[in-house]
């Protein structure tokens, strides 16, 4: 028996270290390259830059979700997304459907923390990076990557969710939603911002030079810490994507390519379900919206707890 245990460890550290060495491999010859010159044109690149590097493990033509959730995450956000799969992202069937969920990931120039992603990737199977350094700054390319993704991989889903890693989703509440409204093309839906202007502070976190983005105003676009569109919008951005200005404000990129698209953005509900400011938690409350933001691993564990043990029982006003 002892003998079989070694012989399962040694298996899987080479096979780990095999992984590290292809991932190495693939690392230094494909997009951007660090022992050779930088092709700066790279930076720019919202679509095709590259192989991805890690992909889950998913075959979407059989079985296909009805709802594909994409967290933005970070290489040493492990913890987080260990919380997330127990809890709202733990895959599931809601009234018939598949939810599943995916974390984007870039890279980081520590191989400790690269290797550690792809034992997690191995372990989960749900992860999806390309080799961007993983930088707020680069969330644009980090949510492309999402949208390429879908369009190559996942075409056969019904939609698409984007959210970030420290917010609280309700897959219960937004899939009786999607359900109910049952629009199935060109539907764009979150916390709409209609009427925002860019911040020329450049002490701000959102500061966006006029070099940048020369307009006054921004288009209309949904908050970046949830928004969720019918699939087909997936492959229309990631076609014109490459004709729209780069903006590192991921949400307002995606806000022109819906402008350009004249895809209109709508409410998914007559009351409000998505909560980028965060939102006190109780069971009542929080069955009824779709997400809340600025919530720790901790909480979420404890929410997503309360949330499915009050299921049944009724709340007041319905
Ligand atoms: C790989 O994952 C296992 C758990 O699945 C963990 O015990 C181990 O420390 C990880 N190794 C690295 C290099 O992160
Ligand atoms: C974004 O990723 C690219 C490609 O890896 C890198 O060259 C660039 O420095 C990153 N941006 C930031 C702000 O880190
Ligand atoms: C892709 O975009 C181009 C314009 O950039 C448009 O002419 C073409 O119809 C689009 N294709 C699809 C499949 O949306």
């Amino acid at each position: 028996m002892a003998s079989k245990r070694l012989r399962k460890k040694i298996f899987l550290t080479t096979a780990l270290v095999f992984a590290g060495l292809c991932f190495l491999i693939k690392w230094t010859s494909v997009g951007i390259c660090l022992f050779c010159q930088t092709k700066s044109e790279d930076i720019f690149l919202k679509r095709d830059s590259g192989h991805f590097l890690l992909l889950p493990h998913l075959d979407c033509s059989q079985n296909p979700p009805f709802l594909v959730a994409l967290v933005t995450s970070s290489p040493t956000q492990l913890k987080v997304r260990v919380v997330i799969r127990k809890t709202w992202g733990k895959k599931k069937i809601i009234a018939n459907k598949l939810i599943v969920t995916y974390f984007l990931l870039g890279t980081t120039l520590n191989p400790e923390a690269q290797v550690a992603v792809i034992n997690e990737s191995l372990k989960y199977g749900d992860i999806i990076q390309k080799n961007f350094i993983d930088a707020y700054y680069n969330l644009t390319l980090k949510t492309m990557m999402g949208i390429e993704w879908i369009h190559k991989f996942c075409p056969q889903s019904s939609f698409v969710m984007k959210t970030d890693s420290d917010v609280f989703v309700n897959t219960y509440y937004l899939t009786e939603l999607l359900l109910k409204r049952n629009q199935n093309t060109r539907f764009f839906t979150g916390f709409l911002k209609l009427n925002e202007h860019p911040i020329r502070q450049m002490s701000s976190k959102w500061y966006v030079s006029k070099n940048e983005y020369p307009r006054n105003t921004y288009p209309p676009f949904c908050s970046g810490t949830g928004y969720v569109f019918s699939t087909d919008v997936a492959s229309l951005v990631y076609n014109i994507s490459d004709n729209i200005p780069f903006v590192k404000l991921e949400d307002v990129f995606i806000g022109l390519c819906l402008a350009e698209l004249n895809i209109k953005l709508e409410n998914l509900n007559s009351k409000q379900t998505f909560f980028p400011e965060g939102l006190e938690f109780s069971p009542c409350r929080f069955k009824k919206i779709v997400t809340s933001h600025f919530v720790r691993p901790h909480e979420l564990l404890i929410y997503w707890n309360a949330l499915e043990r009050s299921m049944d029982e009724k709340c007041p006003g319905g």
